[in-house]
């Protein structure tokens, strides 16, 4: 069973709204870009690869459901529509990336004289298009990731691995980056066990990754993110991977708050960590981890479980979303699609 997060038929676009799983399974319809928005703002949909998929296609519904008297109103609307959903989440850089791509293909477009018509196709096309190529991507990742980790593991024995956030099906088109790599290790007979971090505040783990691994029958046990350290020096973990948000063009690598404590107590372990990073994810004009800007979210999120306060009332909170793992920090490298880059200042002996 695959879980399907995105659905595109017939030129309408419905996502499982991520804010009620695990306890309910509800599809929303996301009729325009301002529908399209407010899921990836309030989160329904989440995880880098599937914030610029739903954007797009958001654009791509409203688009086949317009009107429109000539090639330029299309594309000032296009392009207005993109810079608008570029707005919805600051540190994952995938609807960015989608959005300036396709800015130029539209621009392109109408420079080649097509007309309004055949541009809202063209430009339809090109966001089903991102649709269909993330699952390839995923599971090239898949691949090159499971061959990274086998690599690190002598004799043939299976692999205990540790992830941290969401990043399966339901971050993505489908199969997932990091989540992919587990997921191909199965396929090969090569995966002992996977454990997942519940990933507070937001619970991505416990909420996202604990049930895809239940629904797809993936050998997997739920940690609190302050278990990492201890299950490192007692499970016998063979790699840390997770997945991206941002790699800035020195490899820094924004994720999921959390992600940068793994990496240290990572390498504290002489444990291989990897980062999972479709090149979409990629962003060579920051040339480090500093430059990237990091949501801070909701205060409730840290004192609030489940819509009641627990935490003291008048003590202040910190909540940012994502942290940054230093390049150096990344000793089993960042896995892309097409490659697995170590990067030169990483070195996996114990610190
Ligand atoms: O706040 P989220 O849930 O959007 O954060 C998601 C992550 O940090 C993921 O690890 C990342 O987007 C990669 S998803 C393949």
């Amino acid at each position: 069973m695959t879980l399907e997060a995105i659905k595109w038929g017939g030129r309408k676009l419905t996502i499982l709204d991520q804010l009620l799983l695990p306890l309910k399974e509800e599809y929303i319809d996301v009729t325009s870009v301002e529908d399209g928005w407010v899921a990836i703002n309030k989160m329904q949909v989440r995880g880098a690869p599937a914030i610029a998929i739903v954007g797009c296609l958001s654009l791509a519904t409203e688009l086949a459901h317009g009107r429109y008297s000539n090639a330029s109103e299309v594309v000032s609307l296009v392009l207005q529509k993109l810079k608008y959903l570029v707005t919805a989440r600051p540190t994952a850089v995938n609807m960015e990336t989608a959005a300036k791509k396709l800015t130029s293909f539209t621009k392109n477009l109408k420079n080649e004289g097509k007309s309004a018509e055949e541009i809202v196709e063209e430009v339809i096309g090109w966001c089903e298009k991102l649709l269909e190529d993330d699952v390839t991507t995923n599971v090239k990742i898949g691949k090159l990731g499971a061959a990274a980790v086998l690599n690190h593991i002598a004799g043939g024995r299976k692999a205990r691995l540790l992830t941290h956030c969401n990043t399966g099906s339901l971050a993505t088109a489908g199969y997932g980056t990091a989540l992919g790599v587990v997921r191909a290790l199965q396929e090969a007979g090569r995966l002992e066990h996977v454990y997942c971090t519940e990933t507070r505040p937001y619970n991505q783990g416990s909420r996202l990754t604990a049930f895809e691994l239940v629904a797809e029958g993936l050998p997997g046990t739920l940690i609190c993110d302050s278990a990492a350290a201890a299950l490192m020096k007692e499970k016998g973990i063979d790699a840390v991977i997770v997945g991206v948000d941002r790699v800035a063009g020195n490899w820094d690598t924004a994720n999921k708050i959390g992600t940068y404590q793994l990496a240290v107590v990572a390498k504290h372990h002489g444990i291989p960590f990897f980062v999972c990073s479709p090149t979409t994810s990629i962003d060579q004009t920051l040339s480090g981890g500093a430059d990237i800007p990091i949501e801070e979210r909701s205060h409730k999120e840290i004192t609030d479980v489940a819509g009641t306060r627990i935490a003291a009332p008048g003590i202040a909170c910190w909540n940012p979303g994502f942290d940054i793992t230093p390049a150096d920090l990344i000793t089993g490298g960042v896995v892309t699609e097409t490659e697995v880059i170590v990067p030169p200042s990483a070195t996996l002996s114990k610190a």
